[in-house]
């Protein structure tokens, strides 16, 4: 990672470039779109954008099976687009954060046609086992998306691994000429300008020596051997040294079941640090068993633990990355929140993770609280995990109760376009948009919540310039009160200067409102409330933040 800690006061707004806004009328978003709305992502106060890849691909996984490292895609304007959203961002202040995608890529790529023909040096870039004597899989480990971790490919007679779709072949990180280009990869954006990387599943780059059977998981088998690898640590560090250390940029690693413990190996300021920030996966689990699609009723009880585990073990170390929402999730007005109360809810849901210690994330829509989409048919269904998840899991069920659990689990539900205005498509393309827009876009949408001064919209503004303006939020203490409620959250963040108390409601029920101790509410400011009233009893999904000057 560079020098400057800059990450630390910036807020990054997520663009999932698909969906997010049709610049030339082909249904697809794109480039011109996302210059079109620079202004307004600067508006809502965020100064960083990440994105999710833009890179030429097959679009197996939407762009998350890359076939070419060294290019912008055609459809979302190529790279002389690219080079006006970055400078375009620039001259704003904000910095632009790349998708970098090397546990694996596409079948299509280059280094996958040349591997599987065993041409020079291209043989051992990817994971190649030969089929065991009675034709058997080389090992019993579960692809995250679509069946087992082995593909058979007839050009070379052998098995390649893919813990993801078929289409997307890991690579082989224990090869050094691999490892080689990843770092061209790196420099090769770093030096056009890039200020850093969301690094896409990094912790499984390192799959323990001999690719041993997993006989421990019921289910995701060989997650404890590929995740957290023998040599992870190792590779993050040349990738430091020979790169990142070079350059002012970020980086932040994907990291599924990472743990603040584990998490302090990589990202300890104080002791051999590789990475800036990781992405934890314990704040999406409230609602659901190790995947979105185990979906169980939601206990705010566990997302207050997850809270306060990351906030106090990172804390005087590591540096928290703090998100709700992201493309690999359903919405959370729609989980953890509520859709009948979905203005309210939307407003809490911002607040309570808008003021904690770290460098927050907004994903596109989230800022209007965008709810989830509730397809009649699964043939409507995009996303290959999805469909994987409905026509090969759970088959005896009956077809109503599949399709909820799509509902609640697909990665879909947020990857519907951004609804701009109450216009045909939501404001989104003047052509057919590549996918379903959300039915609800007449009444949320950008523009009729530009106009209305209570709306998510300017509440997500308030917050943070709120979040930017005091001290206490960026570098004070955090402690959570009343931790046994199963309805409020409440915490504060504490400097020399002030003090805040954070409020969260996460249901609908009334709540009797009791002052944590050392807190005198009559001398306090409200700062920020998404209720008329801020008084008595809290009321559903109500928020309420509290500011003491000292
Ligand atoms: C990450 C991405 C997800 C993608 C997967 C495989 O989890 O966020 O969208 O499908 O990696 O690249
Ligand atoms: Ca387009």
């Amino acid at each position: 990672m560079g020098k400057n800690q800059w990450y630390k006061d910036k807020v990054f707004y997520q663009i999932w470039p698909r969906s997010f806004k049709d610049g030339n009328g082909d249904g697809m978003g794109d480039l011109l779109g996302v210059y079109e709305k620079l202004d307004y992502i600067k508006s809502l106060g965020c100064d960083g954008i990440w994105f999710s890849p833009l890179y030429p691909s097959p679009g197996v996984d939407c762009g998350y099976d890359i076939s070419d490292y060294y290019d912008i895609a055609p459809e979302f304007g190529g790279m002389e687009a690219f080079k006006k959203v970055l400078d375009g961002a620039h001259q704003r202040g904000m910095k632009v954060i790349m998708d970098l995608v090397v546990n694996h890529t596409s079948t299509e790529h280059e280094w996958f046609k040349k591997s599987r023909q065993k041409i020079e040096p291209y043989t051992d870039y990817y994971i190649w086992r030969p089929a065991k004597p009675n034709g058997k899989l080389p090992n019993n480990w579960d692809s995250l998306f679509e069946g087992k971790a082995w593909a058979w490919d007839e050009v070379r007679g052998e098995y390649y691994m893919h813990l993801f779709a078929i289409e997307q072949a890991d690579l082989n990180m224990d090869n050094p000429l691999v490892r080689e280009e990843v770092k061209n990869i790196l420099r090769f954006w770093l030096d056009m300008g890039v200020d850093g990387f969301r690094e896409d599943v990094i912790t499984f780059i390192s799959k323990k020596e001999g690719l041993p059977d997993d006989h421990i998981m019921p289910a995701s088998k060989g997650i404890l051997y590929f995740n957290h690898g023998p040599h992870l640590h190792e590779y993050l560090e040349e990738f430091d040294r020979d790169v990142f250390s070079h350059y002012d940029c970020m980086t932040l690693a994907e990291a599924p079941m990472v743990t603040p413990k584990k998490a302090l190996k990589y990202i300890d300021e104080t002791n051999n640090r590789v990475l800036d920030m990781m992405i934890q996966f314990s704040t999406q689990e409230a609602d659901c068993l190790f995947m979105d699609f185990n979906h169980i009723p939601f206990k705010l009880r566990k997302l207050k633990r997850a809270y306060s585990n990351w906030q106090n073990g990172l804390e005087g170390k590591g540096w928290n990355m703090l998100y709700i929402e992201n493309h690999d999730h359903p919405r959370m007005v729609s989980r953890y929140g509520s859709e009948k109360y979905r203005v309210e809810s939307a407003k809490m849901l911002a607040a309570s993770y808008l003021f904690l210690k770290g460098t927050p994330f907004v994903y596109q829509g989230q800022e209007i609280g965008m709810s989830n989409w509730y397809p009649s048919d699964p043939e409507m269904y995009e996303d290959v995990q999805t469909r994987w998840q409905y026509f090969n899991v759970g088959t005896k069920k009956s077809p109503e109760k599949r399709l909820q659990r799509l509902w609640h689990g697909s990665r879909d539900s947020a990857r519907t376009p951004v609804q701009w205005s109450g216009e045909e498509n939501a404001g989104f393309t003047t052509g057919k948009p590549w996918f379903f827009v959300n039915e609800n876009y007449v009444d949320v949408n950008v523009a009729s919540q530009e106009q209305d001064e209570e709306s998510v919209l300017n509440f997500y503004r308030k917050a943070i310039a709120l979040r930017k303006e005091l001290s206490c939020v960026k570098n004070g203490s955090y402690t959570e009160y009343n931790k046994a409620s199963s309805a409020l959250y409440t915490y504060s963040r504490e400097d020399e200067k002030q003090k805040i108390l954070v409020v969260c409601s996460f249901t609908e029920k009334e709540v009797p409102f009791r002052a944590p101790k050392g807190f005198d509410i009559d001398s306090a400011r409200l700062i920020l409330q998404n209720y008329p009233k801020a008084e008595g009893n809290i009321k559903a999904y109500e928020v309420r933040v509290y500011l003491w000057n000292k």
